[in-house]
């Protein structure tokens, strides 16, 4: 078995764990995925392989986004962005809920499809659901030949590269830069947006590779933080709008791998429920990156701190207000309101990491738990 372990270890690139090795493969991924979608002149976004005509695009009046786990998660900041940039409305649903109810699908529908494995039965399931509905289906995935990608009309490839840790991490971040593009394509033939906005979205999309590399150099601080909420029962994350979304992906990152429970919450709805178990101690996690919602943000995080909650504030780095309110405060580069879900998640991804790490569980293959789910 020498011989299995030193091909591991190969694999594994010198990381510890496939988990770590992927994280940092991130910035890759990205610009892999970014490839060939914007033109040489960079103003404008290019699918060579959709055939749809714009015609079938303009009379589109609402889209599904369907999904598992991480991958719905992905389609909780798509919503926000293809709604933002397109005023189309969009709902998003788990699969495994969508198939078997009676969804409102008409030919004006597209449903977008989420999968990294482009394998999961529910998702799958609901594909052929929506087709015999009479809509056209989008498969975002990570695995060109697999099922969803063969069954669906038409196919978004994120270039993640094969994911071996059963804890997503650059697939989940690659579909968001699907939706980017894809968001910012539908925008740009909708004429919904104007052209300079396009084109500083553009700009600021191409910057999100190295700026991920500059959030995955403070790796240390962000594993010290891990190691001091490893003995904690229980933890919570907290945001506003986009920021939720990514608490959400956070907290079930933290719970698949180190097995310490946690719930995010929408920071405004804390106080009909959940601050009911917030005491002395409770270390919350508060998503700070969205201006707009800012103040509301810190009026969340004051509820939690008179209960005696320890929070950390995950923040823009031109943010030089937020470390009064929080006990710890990590800040990731600063960039466009619906691209901060890319910087955010990083340091979410790294806590649950060296928390999996510190109790000693199995960070790659963890209980319970298969990295695609091929059976209902
Ligand atoms: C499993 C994995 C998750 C993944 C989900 C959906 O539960 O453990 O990491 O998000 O399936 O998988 P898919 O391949 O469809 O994205």
């Amino acid at each position: 078995y020498r011989v299995d372990w030193d091909l591991e270890q190969t694999e594994k690139d010198g990381f510890d764990h496939f988990m770590l090795k992927e994280i940092y493969e991130q910035p890759n991924a990205f610009r892999k995925t970014i490839l060939n979608r914007i033109d040489a002149e960079g103003k404008h976004i290019v699918f060579e392989g959709l055939q749809w005509s714009s015609e079938q695009i303009q009379k589109l009046d609402k889209i599904f986004i369907v999904a598992c786990g991480t991958a719905y998660h992905a389609g909780l900041v798509g919503k926000h962005v293809i709604e933002e940039l397109t005023r189309i409305p969009v709902e998003v649903e788990v699969a495994s809920e969508f198939r078997y109810r009676r969804p409102i699908v008409t030919d004006r529908t597209l449903v977008i499809v989420v999968s990294q494995s482009g394998e999961t039965a529910d998702t799958l399931a609901a594909l052929r659901e929506s087709q015999r509905l009479g809509a056209k289906v989008l498969a975002i995935t990570n695995v060109a030949g697999s099922s969803i990608a063969r069954d669906a009309d038409e196919v978004i490839a994120t270039a993640a590269g094969p994911e071996i840790a059963v804890a997503s991490t650059k697939a989940y971040t690659s579909q968001l830069i699907a939706f980017y593009l894809f968001g910012i394509y539908l925008a740009q033939i909708k004429e919904t947006i104007p052209e300079e906005e396009r084109q500083v979205m553009i700009e600021a999309l191409c910057k999100l590779p190295e700026q991920t590399e500059a959030v995955l150099q403070h790796a240390d601080d962000i594993r010290m933080y891990a190691e001091a909420i490893k003995d904690h029962s229980s933890l919570f994350f907290i945001g506003r709008g986009i920021d939720y979304a990514v608490a959400l992906e956070g907290s079930l990152k933290l719970k698949e791998i180190s097995y310490i429970h946690s719930e995010a919450y929408a920071a405004g709805e804390l106080k009909h429920g959940t601050l009911a178990l917030v005491e002395e101690g409770t270390p919350v996690i508060a998503l700070a990156t969205q201006t707009e919602l800012y103040e509301k943000l810190v009026s969340n995080i004051k509820e939690v701190k008179a209960r005696g909650a320890q929070v950390l504030g995950i923040t823009l780095e031109d943010n030089v207000e937020l470390h009064r309110n929080v006990d710890d405060v990590c800040l990731v580069p600063s960039t466009l309101a619906l691209f901060t879900p890319i910087l955010s998640v990083i340091p979410l991804q790294l806590i649950s990491y060296y928390a999996s790490l510190a109790l000693g569980h199995n960070v790659d293959k963890p209980r319970n738990l298969a990295k695609s789910v091929t059976v209902e």
